[in-house]
């Protein structure tokens, strides 16, 4: 009985020093055998109790030397097995596959694809580009631009100071970059500015603490009201179709004098009528005017010599109307449903 029990051991020392356990799955099965928590040489042990007491000693050697070869073979060849079966799954790459699209981030589809747009068009007939700051302070956003002390614009309802600051500002307008200009250069002034302004408005559907404006300005000798008509009348025709017309309504601005507000025909039925434009036929685009002479004069340009106009407008709601779209807050809560709609809206 004894006997037949230390032959087993034996035997199964035998198999553990010839197994060659190859791939991951015989590995596994080696170690569940002889290493596992229920592997068969914790039975044998049991069986000492069986085995003649001066066996015991002996029995008990053979069955550790059996737990230590079987120790002795896995960590042999864990390695190589592991490394095999990496090597294995490398093979499977098919280097050959397409990769994975990649998608593509893009400028704001709306926002800034209607401004670039708008900056393109005057920038064809000689307008240059004028960025300027976003905090600005009250001489230029305000004082320089005709804009009186008590004026309604000044007040904090309407206008985001800086923390402590009756003097620093968030821009109201790009209106501002006209000062920053016509400081900084001698006429003749021709500029576009593209940019991103603040008031302090309660957020809903149709208005927004921060949109975007573009502002126009064109200061030299003997520049008249037809000059603007016409180069409006031409940006009209450039972005909304050649056969759109324009109207000019008398307006009042701080800064312009006479000033006016422009429609152009709807894009949308062409002038007949319908719910874009209110059945009115037209869509209000921007405020304009011939700058006034004191603007100049604040801004250190002999008003006796020089003449000039501006104008600015607003793009959320130029492209609002174009696309039909009902909610302001979609162009700043950068919902990518929403955007995706308009990647190739232009
Ligand atoms: N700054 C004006 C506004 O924000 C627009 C404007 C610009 C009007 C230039 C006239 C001339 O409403």
């Amino acid at each position: 009985m004894s006997i037949e029990l230390i032959d087993r051991v034996k035997h199964l020392i035998e198999e553990i020093k010839n197994s060659k356990p190859g791939t991951r799955e015989e590995l596994e099965a080696f170690r569940l055998r002889f290493l596992g928590a229920k592997n068969e040489l914790k039975p044998l042990m049991g069986e000492i109790r069986n085995i003649p007491d001066e066996l015991k000693k002996q029995f008990g050697q053979f069955v550790n030397e059996a737990k230590l070869a079987a120790e002795a073979v896995f960590e042999a060849v864990k390695e190589k097995v592991e490394q095999a079966a990496d090597e294995a799954a490398i093979q499977q790459i098919d280097l050959t596959a397409p990769g994975e699209p990649m998608p593509l981030g893009s400028r704001h589809p709306i926002a800034t694809t209607h401004m670039n747009r708008i900056v393109e068009i005057f920038s064809r007939i000689g307008f240059t580009v004028a960025e300027e700051r976003e905090i600005e302070d009250d001489w230029h956003n305000f004082t320089a631009m005709n804009t009186p002390e008590d004026h309604p614009a000044r007040d904090m309802q309407d206008t985001y100071y800086l923390k402590n600051s009756t003097e620093m500002l968030l821009r109201t307008h790009t209106s501002s970059v006209q000062a920053r200009v016509m400081t900084a250069q001698k006429p003749p002034i021709r500029i576009i500015a593209p940019g991103r302004v603040y008031r302090n408005e309660t957020i809903s559907a149709r208005s927004h603490c921060q949109f975007h404006q573009v502002e126009g300005l064109y200061i030299d000798e003997g520049v008249s009201f037809a000059d603007l008509k016409q180069t409006l009348l031409y940006f009209a025709k450039e972005m909304y179709g050649v056969n759109s017309r324009i109207r000019l309504r008398p307006s009042f601005f701080p800064f312009t004098e006479p000033s006016a507000e422009m429609d152009v025909s709807c894009f949308l039925c062409g002038g007949s009528g319908c719910r874009i434009c209110k059945y009115t036929g037209w869509v209000e685009i921007l405020g304009c005017g011939m700058v006034d002479p004191q603007v100049l004069e604040n801004c250190g340009i002999d008003s006796s010599r020089y003449s000039g106009y501006a104008f600015g407008m607003g793009i959320e709601r130029q492209a609002m109307l174009l696309h039909q779209i009902t909610d302001i807050r979609l162009f700043f809560e950068n919902d990518v449903r929403f955007l995706n709609q308009f990647r190739a809206a232009f």
